[in-house]
């Protein structure tokens, strides 16, 4: 069983990325579990916590259930051209401390969503520059920029739109390919 933590860029109860995160964990095939790590209780990064020995619970409770999975995936919307300062945090609370990062080596792939046409490309691939330091694969095709968000739910919250259903099935399927390549 491969177990995939879904970190999300927004902590908005009727979040649009947290919608679109429950429909894309329908579309894994058996054997993967996914699981939303919620990230909305982990104090601001202060590198004194690990330096003197002082590390709040919830920076070890997270640390140790990233450690326990075997891939990511990023559902996030973009603040300001960029990533939401909720998930930047995260990254940098399991990126330390220094030597004992929780991201290095394991698979990732990022969807982001905006209600706008621009589809959160800067959030995307911002995320994907931190990505690429914390030593992380990341899918790379399909990109996934899912613009017109707030369109794409019925009053369930399910998205109905058969071509974005396609399109979320063979971005899991690309997802799967990676996870099976690094972790066998
Ligand atoms: C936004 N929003 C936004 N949208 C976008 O496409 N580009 C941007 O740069 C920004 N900037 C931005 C900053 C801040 C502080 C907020 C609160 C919002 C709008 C954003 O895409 C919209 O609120 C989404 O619905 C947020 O995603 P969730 O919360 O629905 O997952």
């Amino acid at each position: 069983m491969a177990k995939i933590g879904i970190l999300l860029g927004s902590l908005r109860k009727e979040s649009f990325s947290r919608k679109l995160a429950e429909n894309v964990a329908t579309l894994f095939p058996g054997g993967y579990e996914t699981e939303i790590v919620e990230i909305g209780n982990l104090p601001l990064y202060n590198q004194d916590y690990d330096d003197y020995n002082e590390v709040p619970a919830e920076y070890t409770a997270f640390r140790n259930k990233v450690k326990g999975l075997d891939a990511i995936l990023f559902v996030t919307p973009e603040y300001n051209r960029s990533v939401p300062a909720v998930l930047k945090n995260a990254l940098d609370v399991g990126s330390r401390p220094y030597g004992q990062s929780v991201w290095s080596g394991k698979p990732a792939a990022i969807i982001s969503q905006s209600p706008g046409n621009l589809s959160a490309f800067g959030a995307n691939h911002h995320l994907r520059q931190s990505l690429v330091f914390l030593n992380m694969p990341v899918v790379q095709q399909p990109e996934a920029y899912i613009g017109n968000v707030a369109t794409l739910f019925d009053e369930n919250g399910k998205v109905t739109n058969e071509s974005t259903v396609q399109f979320l099935q063979s971005f899991v399927d690309a997802f799967v390919d990676l996870i099976k390549k690094y972790k066998g």
